[in-house]
């Protein structure tokens, strides 16, 4: 519309002018996607933060990325336009929850999904995003892993490792809801389709997918595939980028209800609006940010 053409030259003349960059997740809508430096999954845009030369960052998705940016780069500005944008699977462990289980399994260490707010971070050994829970599991010497939040994820790693896994039993409401039914409905509608699943997804759904990728792994699979359509298990935002980097190709949503209202809530009037009153700003102090950073630093550490 012209209204978001509008916004779209406003927010370019400022970013400049503030010296920021824009980063945003895969299932943002398409007019942040499009305004956006880089978009991409969890980890790519925590190494982007970390990467980018500029004094502010403003980040559009949900609060744990925005905080993980804050904790690797402290001297930047990190913004989040949406300030309630939040990721529910993250809010399902606590720290002292995390405390309670080094205590009962002392021996086991602890490896935390990228979606944990930052006082879970401090309390793990490692952090990960679904591109590299495996690796992360695997670099850790302990026989035993408590893997949290993710139930779902923590088993997905479970089928790739001799390590006894210990998942905590949260989930996320988007990804949990899509049901192998589903899966059998859309191979029976789209019989020549690639079936490409977010490790989120139920046992049972992983079970019948062809692949299973991180987000931005979804779409360099559908690029490099000699294949023409795909059934895309996760959150439908995804679909834009896909289109977008693979032209010519066809992609089915698994479930068109596959929607994180959390990740719509940004939108260009607020991004513009961050960059125009450096708010709603996102701080994590020192003494926690210290000690998730090592978490998150032994993650990015990791071999690509
Ligand atoms: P990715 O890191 O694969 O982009 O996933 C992030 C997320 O929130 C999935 O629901
Ligand atoms: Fe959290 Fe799920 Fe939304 Fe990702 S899709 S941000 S895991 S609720």
């Amino acid at each position: 519309s012209s209204l978001d053409q509008t916004l779209t030259e406003q927010i370019a003349a400022l970013k400049e002018e503030r010296d920021a960059v824009i980063l945003a997740h895969n299932y943002q809508i398409p007019a942040v996607q499009e305004i956006a430096d880089r978009v991409g999954d969890s980890l790519e845009l925590a190494r982007a933060a970390a990467e980018f030369d500029a004094g502010v960052i403003v980040f559009c998705g949900v609060d744990f990325m925005a905080e993980t940016a804050a904790i690797l780069s402290p001297e930047k500005t990190v913004v989040l336009p949406a300030a309630d944008a939040c990721c529910p699977m993250a809010e399902m462990i606590t720290a002292g929850e995390v405390r309670v289980l080094r205590e009962r399994f002392p021996d086991a260490a602890v490896v935390a999904y990228v979606n944990t707010s930052a006082e879970v971070k401090a309390e793990s050994d490692i952090c990960c995003t679904s591109a590299n829970a495996v690796a992360a599991v695997e670099s850790l010497d302990a026989e035993e892993v408590i893997f949290l939040p993710d139930r779902n994820l923590g088993r997905y790693v479970a089928r790739f490792t001799e390590k006894k896994i210990l998942p905590w039993d949260g989930y996320c409401i988007v990804h949990n809801r899509m049901t192998a039914d589903k899966v059998a409905a859309a191979r029976r509608s789209h019989p020549d389709a690639g079936v490409l699943v977010h490790p989120e997804c139920r046992p049972g759904v992983i079970d019948l997918a062809d692949h299973v990728f991180s987000t931005s792994g979804m779409v360099r699979h559908a690029c490099a595939s000699p294949r023409r359509e795909f059934v895309i298990g996760t959150e439908v935002g995804l679909l834009h980028q896909l289109e977008k980097k693979c032209p010519g190709k066809v992609f089915y949503p698994l479930s068109k209800q596959a929607v994180c209202v959390n990740m719509k809530k940004t939108d260009l009037a607020k991004v513009l609006a961050a960059l125009e009153r450096f708010e709603p700003r996102v701080t994590v102090p020192e003494e926690t940010a210290a000690r998730a950073r090592t978490a998150i630093q032994r993650m990015l550490d990791l071999p690509r």
